[in-house]
């Protein structure tokens, strides 16, 4: 089965980040959100994968992921030269995916549950798709499902105003070589997309099984910063702590990963915190969830949920939480300051006297 990752968006809800780089290459838990799902995709025995870029997005993500060898796959890479929306990319890709089945994941999203039983489940029925569902508090915000009594898909909406159940669709799907000619028939939706959930629904007005997958796990989709910090998080829940770097004189609990070369001293350090590599942190309280880019640097703060990407820079920040400061990003006070709250773009400076 090949994989197609969708990473043609541009992110706008992630302003000012996305100023400056696409959201997919956006740090949780110290790693580029896409590396989470192509692990995933991997893991799921996938080997050949096509990757979805857009105009902004095309080269720096050619940059992160190369080849793909790193990940144990080969990528292609497909041009969606407009943001015409999901089905779209879809046909964009229809020379690469050649008639086979596909796993389809949207590249801004991060789930806790391995992706090897959707597979496993398409398998079993050979046709049609799979999808998966998550119960959420507020399904308007996504494409929702509707099952019937059997629980069988009856029927989705993208974004809803009055949703028919708490079921969103979650960006993971298995397809047969059928979504394609589906993808062909749709119309453009309200928001002026051609939409995956309207091409699923063709599966189903056809007599195709559409079969939902619950997942049991988180499901975060990077939308806003909110959102960014909420999956830095839930990927840091389930740190598994390591030292490659130095911490001298300092107090250790919880999970803590410390990168090859970084440095930590005179710190109190409450994990799950990711210090990246060649990262420094002098007389300062970290955590928890805190994710240090690599050769970020903290000097006499204390930063709790928070994310700092590579190079940013903080000193004599109190107490620091709910932040984010994009590469390069400077903050600094001279006189202690009380709670701070920062969404700094790249290369941003703040100084507070
Ligand atoms: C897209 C899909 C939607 C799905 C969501 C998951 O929405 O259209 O059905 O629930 O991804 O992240 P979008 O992110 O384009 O608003």
């Amino acid at each position: 089965m090949k994989g197609l990752v969708l990473a043609g968006g541009s992110g706008t809800r992630l302003r000012p980040f996305t100023h400056s780089q696409p959201k997919h290459l956006l740090p949780v838990g110290g790693k580029a959100i896409i590396d989470y799902g192509i692990e995933a995709l991997a893991a799921a025995g996938i080997r050949e994968m096509g990757v979805v870029v857009g105009v902004e997005t095309d080269r720096p993500l050619r940059e992160h992921l190369a080849d793909g060898s790193r990940f144990g796959l080969h990528l292609h890479y497909i041009f969606q030269p407009e943001p015409r929306g999901l089905a779209h990319a879809v046909l964009c890709a229809e020379e690469f995916l050649a008639e086979e089945p596909f796993f389809l994941f949207l590249g801004d999203n991060l789930l806790q549950d391995p992706l090897g039983d959707m597979v496993r489940e398409y398998l079993r029925e050979g046709k049609g798709a799979v999808i998966a569902l998550k119960d959420v508090p507020n399904p308007s915000d996504y494409g929702v499902a509707e099952l019937d009594a059997s629980g069988k898909v009856v029927r989705l909406l993208e974004k809803p105003a009055r949703p028919p159940s708490s079921l969103a669709v979650v960006g993971a799907y298995v397809f047969g070589p059928e979504i394609v000619d589906a993808c062909r028939e749709v119309r453009t939706s309200p928001r002026g997309e051609l939409e995956i959930t309207d091409a699923i629904q063709v599966l189903i007005d056809g007599g195709r099984p559409v079969l939902p997958h619950r997942l049991r796990g988180w499901w975060k989709d990077a939308g806003n910063p909110e959102h960014l910090l909420e999956a830095n998080q839930c990927v840091l829940d389930d740190l598994q702590g390591e030292s490659r770097g130095k911490a001298m004189d300092c107090e250790l609990t919880g999970e803590v990963l410390i990168g090859e070369g970084a440095r930590l001293e005179r710190c109190t350090v409450q994990g799950p915190v990711v210090v990246g590599e060649g990262a420094r942190a002098e007389h300062s309280r970290l955590g928890p969830y805190v994710s240090l880019g690599a050769n970020s640097c903290v000097l006499s703060c204390a930063v709790w949920k928070s994310i700092l990407m590579e190079e940013a820079q903080v000193e004599g920040l109190g107490d620091l939480s709910h932040s984010i400061l994009g590469r390069r990003a400077k903050a600094s006070a001279k006189v202690p300051q009380g709670k701070l709250s920062l969404l700094l773009g790249d290369d941003s400076q703040v100084c507070l006297d």
